[in-house]
């Protein structure tokens, strides 16, 4: 059959291994989907920065790359609210499908884009924006639809767990823990998202809303950093058999009225060493899921990194393709409950 063209929006780390991935594994790709994946074209921001790219596909004009006719698929690795949104909302409203790694505005727009996916009739799957290469967002929209979640745990910040799990092996303060973080490269230039704790709001937000079936945004979020976590709070938990983690917590509440309602937290808590989660280093991910008939499940892998970021962001195509190929759409959610989402320091 014919080719699915792909529009690739951005090749940082990521992108640029989405795009050796889909060079070196297109055979199996075609195999797998029914017809070949090719790239139609790669929006950045510097050409002069990617010559190694196959000559005429780079352009600086994200727009009409999104806008063009032999588009089927737009993949966004770029990140952050504007002009992303703007670009994705095109992309959907002219009936292509969308694969995004961008947490932040799932977090603070994702209904905006499911609605216009569903519009459209079009798939919107961003499996890549929470936990990386861990597969989390399916099995919780799709494998757990039939069952109920209560709760979701999770290590969803690489940065944090390695500062953290350093001060716990080596006894190291804060600031020699994020040193060698920033020195390993697991710590960005700016270090504010990850220690302040907005990247596992941002990705809390999207876990609540899909375990939950409901409307979460980043803002309704309790956050707490670990900036404050010092030498001797971890060596106090040590001494009571605990660990100190950054937690992303999504729960299912009863208001004062009973009324049902979910709450969302990400802060430093302290885990006994006896939880599947506390023994979770270096700079992995993991997310525990309770659910009533499943009961207790675990998801662990590589939560950042160009290589296992571009594993999920080519698993999404692969579904998405497969959905254009047959003509259906995999991610419609018909209604969502209006659970309201508890207040923060409302307890
Ligand atoms: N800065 C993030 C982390 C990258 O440390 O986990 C992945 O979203």
């Amino acid at each position: 059959g014919d080719a699915l063209r792909i529009a690739l929006l951005g090749c940082g780390v990521v992108g640029s291994q989405v795009v050796r991935l889909l060079d070196e594994q297109a055979g199996d790709l075609a195999a797998r989907v029914g017809v070949p994946l090719e790239l139609a074209g790669v929006a950045v921001r510097r050409p002069a920065r990617h010559t190694d790219l196959p000559a005429g596909l780079v352009t600086t004009d994200a727009a009409g790359l999104v806008a063009r006719g032999d588009v089927d698929i737009v993949v966004e690795v770029i990140g952050g609210i504007e002009p992303v949104r703007s670009l994705l909302l095109d992309a959907l409203a002219g009936g292509k499908s969308v694969v995004s790694a961008n947490k932040a505005l799932l977090a603070e727009d994702g209904a905006t884009l499911h609605d216009a996916a569903a519009k459209a009739g079009v798939d919107l799957y961003y499996e890549a924006a929470v936990a990386g290469a861990i597969p989390l967002l399916r099995p919780l929209r799709e494998s757990l639809a039939g069952d109920r979640i209560t709760r979701v745990i999770g290590i969803v910040n690489g940065t944090t767990n390695f500062i953290l799990s350093r001060m716990d092996a080596t006894g190291a303060g804060f600031d020699e823990a994020l040193g060698e973080a920033t020195e390993l490269g697991y710590a960005e230039a700016d270090p504010t998202a990850d220690v302040d704790g907005f990247d596992a709001a941002a990705k809390a937000a999207i876990l609540a809303g899909l375990a939950f079936h409901t409307r979460v945004t980043a803002s309704d979020v309790y956050r707490e950093g670990i900036g404050a976590v010092s030498a001797a709070d971890v060596a106090s938990a040590k001494a009571m058999n605990c660990t100190i983690k950054l937690l992303a917590i999504c729960e299912r509440t009863r208001g004062a009225d009973g009324t049902e309602q979910v709450a969302v937290r990400v802060h430093p808590a302290m885990l006994p060493r006896s939880h599947p989660l506390a023994g979770v280093g270096d700079a992995f991910n993991a997310v525990f899921v309770e659910a009533d008939a499943a009961g207790s499940l675990m998801f662990y892998g590589r939560g950042a990194g160009g290589a296992p970021t571009a594993s999920a962001i080519l698993g999404d195509l692969v579904a998405v393709a497969r959905n254009r190929v047959r003509g259906s759409r995999g991610t419609g959610e018909s209604s969502y409950a209006a659970l309201r989402v508890q207040p923060m320091g409302e307890v």
